[in-house]
């Protein structure tokens, strides 16, 4: 069969991760998490003080890129691919609301997305990729066979995100969280190098009326008909 490239893309808090995973699993593809790679560079940026509430140190950052290596390793066969910044298994210091304060910021920076791009485009080089992002489909692979953008109203994009930040235990307020997603959303699509939009040739999917396995099965097909 076939081996194509899918490229999931879409404002934050969509799940496009969890669809993005289950349609890799289905079909035995690379899944790659595009965000945990700017989430990663991010926390070390925290780590060694570059960024702060009073500091935002972007040369110290660009001087130091060389120095950050990303992996992803599956701690079995059937899990997820967890991230790994400079040998440290970093996949849950990554998704607290400071890092999603700090990460829209980081990824404005082009030095950043020069480094991340060229290791996606390695990652997915041999076809057989979900990757899910920000610039997917109008960069990184703007020739995938497969684009899809997805959206749904910031509430419900809240809503969800709130709930998975309390199932892990963090305590956050509801409306910091809707904050978040609003202030990434509109620095994610106003930046100059590579905002966030829809590829003219990717199809939408606006899943707020729209339960998990409604979507899977909507993308699986939009997939199976062009392998
Ligand atoms: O997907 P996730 O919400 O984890 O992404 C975190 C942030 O990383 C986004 O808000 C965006 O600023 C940045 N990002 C990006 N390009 C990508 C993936 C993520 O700029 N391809």
């Amino acid at each position: 069969m076939k081996k194509i490239t899918i490229a999931i893309d879409g404002y934050s808090s969509t799940g496009k991760s969890t669809v993005a995973k289950q349609l890799a699993d289905w079909l035995e593809y690379v899944y790659v998490d595009t965000g945990a790679m700017y989430r990663a560079v991010t926390l070390y940026a925290m780590q060694k003080g570059f960024i702060s509430e009073e500091i935002f140190d972007k040369d110290k950052l660009i001087a130091s890129l060389s120095e950050i290596k990303l992996e992803f390793r599956k701690p079995n066969a059937f899990s997820k691919a967890e991230i790994f910044l400079n040998n440290e298994n970093v996949e849950k210091q990554i998704r607290t609301l400071q890092v999603s304060e700090y990460v829209s910021p980081i990824a404005t920076i082009p030095e950043v997305r020069r480094k991340l791009v060229e290791q996606q485009q390695r990652m997915g080089e041999g076809k057989g990729v979900v990757m899910d992002g920000r610039d997917i489909g109008t960069v990184v692979f703007p020739n995938a066979e497969l684009k899809i953008f997805m959206n749904a109203s910031a509430e419900k994009r809240a809503t969800r995100r709130f709930h998975e930040l309390l199932e892990r235990g963090d305590e956050v307020a509801y409306k910091d969280v809707l904050e978040n997603v609003l202030e990434r959303d509109h620095i994610d699509s106003t930046r100059e190098d590579s905002p966030l939009r829809k590829a003219d040739d990717a199809i939408e999917i606006d899943n707020s009326e729209m339960n998990l396995e409604d979507q899977f099965h909507i993308i699986l097909q939009l997939a199976k008909d062009r392998i």
